[in-house]
């Protein structure tokens, strides 16, 4: 994968001058490709996670206190928090309440090869890609606020209603800048410390790959073929 290819048609050299740290930009699926980020993750990757609870370590899920109870601004999370059972959860996810998925850039090759490629090509640390799922339009997710990461926003299913915000002058509230509704096969990019929020307008899945700012020591464990390998070596013995 070539990061021209992504970023298409803006030049890498140009988005690095013109757009990083600097603003928001958006990229429109090509006519006839809105589902070219399907091979990123799926609804089945996690379906089979969630299904697959006592491995599914982190999970976390938005508008919910850390005592599992709904409360908007506060996030559930499985591992420091613990105290919902898997049927809770499911139960929550029916009532619109989002669940995140971290640490999903080993999840498939696509996701470990987006990370890789920006780490080697742009002035990123390590990569994380976290999976924003919704089940409904309107379903409950972050509040408006701001990252300290390089965010890209993979739309791999559904639409999205993103807001920006800045302060107001006196530095008191946030005042609505601008609104975008993002679809199947669009990318977003949020530079560092811009305040943002979004409405899922349906059943939506989010990829967002983000990147600690500064090249830190990079550490990206390789992919491996587990079994592919073997496969043709196989032969019956009896
Ligand atoms: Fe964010």
């Amino acid at each position: 994968m070539f990061l021209s290819e992504l970023l298409y048609p803006i030049h890498p050299q140009k988005f690095r001058e013109e757009i990083l740290g600097k603003k928001y930009h958006y990229w429109r699926a090509p006519v006839g490709a809105s589902n070219r980020y399907d091979s990123l993750y799926s609804w089945q990757h996690f379906e089979d996670l969630l299904n697959n609870w006592r491995n599914a370590n982190h999970v976390q899920m938005a508008a919910m206190s850390p005592e599992g109870k709904p409360k908007t601004g506060h996030k559930w999370d499985k591992v420091r928090d613990g105290n919902l059972t898997k049927a809770d959860v499911y139960n929550y996810w029916r009532h619109g309440h989002s669940i995140v998925i971290p640490f999903c850039e080993y999840q498939t090759q696509t996701l470990w090869t987006i990370c890789n490629t920006f780490e080697r090509q742009m002035p990123f640390g390590q990569g994380v890609a976290n999976m924003y799922c919704s089940s409904r339009q309107n379903a409950k997710t972050f509040e408006p606020h701001k990252d300290t990461t390089e965010n890209f926003l993979f739309h791999i299913d559904g639409q999205v209603q993103w807001s920006f915000y800045k302060k107001t002058d006196d530095g008191k509230n946030l005042k609505k800048t601008d609104e975008i509704t993002l679809s199947s096969g669009d990318l977003l990019y949020i530079p560092i410390g811009l305040w943002h929020s979004t409405k899922p307008l349906g059943p939506r899945l989010t990829a967002s790959v983000h990147f600690q700012p500064k090249p830190e020591k990079l550490n990206r464990e390789k992919m491996y073929d587990w079994y592919r390998w073997f496969e043709y070596q196989r032969e019956v013995k009896i």
